[in-house]
């Protein structure tokens, strides 16, 4: 379904290959990356993001920092524990990476109790292989539950009161190339294109680091004919929404709670209120592996805050007075009153108390 899309990541059997969204829309570079050092760097800079991408590189990372590690099947799973924990400390709020991470652990430990200590089984080697191919499974799984999202979140488009094309609002990029697959928020248009539906989709530039109009315009503008995307920004929103031009929102996720509050980029939950203010719906797209049940409500989940330079010096000039304090928290919570529905590959939630 992806077709001739640009490929987020590519796993070349020796190396994971990236493209590099720092440098989106201007230039179409890859990157290949061989060690567990590279792609904890890629992470931290934003060359690979999005919750979904960023948990299918980690898992390739946890391998590359271990194929050439020596020694038994314990001495493997000792190094691949410090791999994860290193890959871990990249980015703190999209949970993907974390989940990521516990599956290829998981991937080779026995279960608790079990002769030998709970250690890999068989030889390092071993070891090594369930590793890469439980990052393998990790980036098939992601790629069909984008596919399967994209399923549910049209169904639910459809039952909407809607023009043609289908007028929609997003903020940030969730993507193809947030994902291995055809995206979490944007799934439904790729999977509505492919049925002949048409689509007019208004993309917030996203401050400070605009993945809406570096990213999302750029991936929607290679759609072809079914799909008209117009940049605004995010200061324009309200303004889109009470001529009643927008017939609903779609948004990803880094991080959703227990209860349905949902962590996406920074701007999310004031496009939220604003479209309850309008009755705009507002649909969060996300893998069940963006669900942290251990997290009972959204004032628990880690935010992660950025240099400050990317708002005082957008795009290296500098915009605001030399010392000035600056606030630049990636991401903000929305709490699930303002959330109309949860899509995930499993289908829909509405989140209630
Ligand atoms: O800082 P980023 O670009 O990684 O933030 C990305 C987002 O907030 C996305 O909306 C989210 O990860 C969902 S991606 C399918």
């Amino acid at each position: 379904m992806r077709g001739a899309m640009l490929q987020t990541l590519e796993w070349t059997g020796t190396s994971l290959r990236l493209l590099d969204q720092t440098r989106l829309p201007a230039e179409t570079v890859y990157v290949d990356l061989t060690d567990e050092r590279q792609v904890w760097d890629a992470i931290k800079r934003l060359v690979v993001r999005g919750a979904p991408a960023i948990g299918v590189t980690a898992a390739y990372g946890a391998y590359m920092g271990i194929k050439d590690a020596p020694g038994n099947a314990q001495d493997v799973v000792l190094r691949l524990d410090q791999v994860c924990d290193y890959l871990a400390s990249a980015r703190p709020t999209a949970v993907n990476l974390f989940w990521a991470l516990d599956r290829v652990k998981r991937a080779v430990r026995l279960p608790p109790g079990t002769p030998g200590g709970g250690w890999g089984e068989g030889s390092g080697d071993d070891v090594k292989q369930k590793v890469l191919a439980e990052a393998i499974a990790i980036h098939e799984q992601d790629q069909d539950f984008c596919g399967r999202m994209g399923e549910h979140a049209l169904q639910l488009l459809l039952k909407l009161e809607h023009r043609d094309p289908i007028h929609l609002l997003t903020h940030c990029n969730a993507g193809a190339l947030a994902t291995s697959g055809i995206g979490s928020a944007l799934s439904p248009i790729y999977v509505g294109c492919q049925r002949g539906l048409k689509f007019r989709v208004w993309a917030d530039e996203t401050r400070p680091l605009l993945q809406g109009s570096r990213i999302t315009a750029y991936e929607l503008s290679q759609c072809g004919g079914n799909v008209e995307v117009t940049v605004q920004c995010d200061n324009m929103a309200a303004s889109l929404m009470s001529q009643g031009q927008i017939d609903a929102i779609l948004v990803g996720a880094d991080r959703i709670a227990a209860n349905g509050d949902t962590a996406n980029k920074i701007g999310t939950h004031g496009l939220a209120i604003i479209a309850k203010h309008f009755g705009v719906p507002l649909f969060v797209l996300a893998p069940s592996s963006t669900i942290d049940l251990s997290i009972t409500e959204g004032s628990k989940i880690p935010i992660e805050h950025r240099d400050a330079r990317e708002v005082t010096h957008p795009h290296g000039i500098q915009s605001a007075p030399a010392g000035v304090g600056v606030y630049n928290p990636a991401f903000d919570v929305t709490p699930y009153e303002l959330i109309t529905e949860i899509v995930t590959e499993n289908g829909v939630w509405t989140p209630r108390p």
